[in-house]
């Protein structure tokens, strides 16, 4: 199966149930939605992986990587009663993703560690490694061509 193939699967499977689709209306970073940037996160962490010595366990690798950011607000609009975005989204997703999906645990260390070293837990697995190395490679293409 092709990267893309395994991407398009992978939504499917999480956009039939739960509250996926939700991330198409949320802006991430410049004219990107959550949707958007969870996709390319994915892409980009199977072409790291591809390259890694070593079995990765692709399938987790993609669904925690759609999954990574899976916070269900817009952390634009300023509302006092969440806490800071930047500290404890990756936390909310996990809690969003296990209510909604059934998330095994290389999937729980992508989404819950993915903001290392913001947040000062680094992944226990490989997959974790590879996902919080490809969201910020892809938060910073999709910032700096707001410009
Ligand atoms: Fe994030
Ligand atoms: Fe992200």
């Amino acid at each position: 199966m092709s990267n893309d193939q395994l991407i398009r699967e992978t939504l499917a499977e999480l956009e039939a149930v739960g509250n996926y689709a939700r991330l198409r209306q949320f802006t991430q970073h410049g004219r990107h939605s959550v949707y958007a940037h969870s996709v390319s996160v994915a892409a980009l962490a199977l072409r790291i992986a591809e390259r890694m010595p070593g079995a990765v366990d692709y399938r987790s690798l993609v669904r925690g990587a759609l999954l990574h950011d899976y916070f269900l607000y817009d952390w634009h609009v300023k509302d006092k009663s969440r806490p800071n975005h930047a500290l404890h989204h990756a936390r909310l997703a996990l809690e969003n993703a296990r209510r909604d999906y059934d998330i095994n645990d290389i999937e729980a260390d992508i989404i819950g560690c993915h903001m290392f070293p913001v947040v000062p837990t680094p992944p226990r697995t490989k997959e974790g490694w590879i996902v919080c190395m490809a969201d910020k490679i892809s938060a910073a293409g999709e910032t700096v061509k707001r410009r």
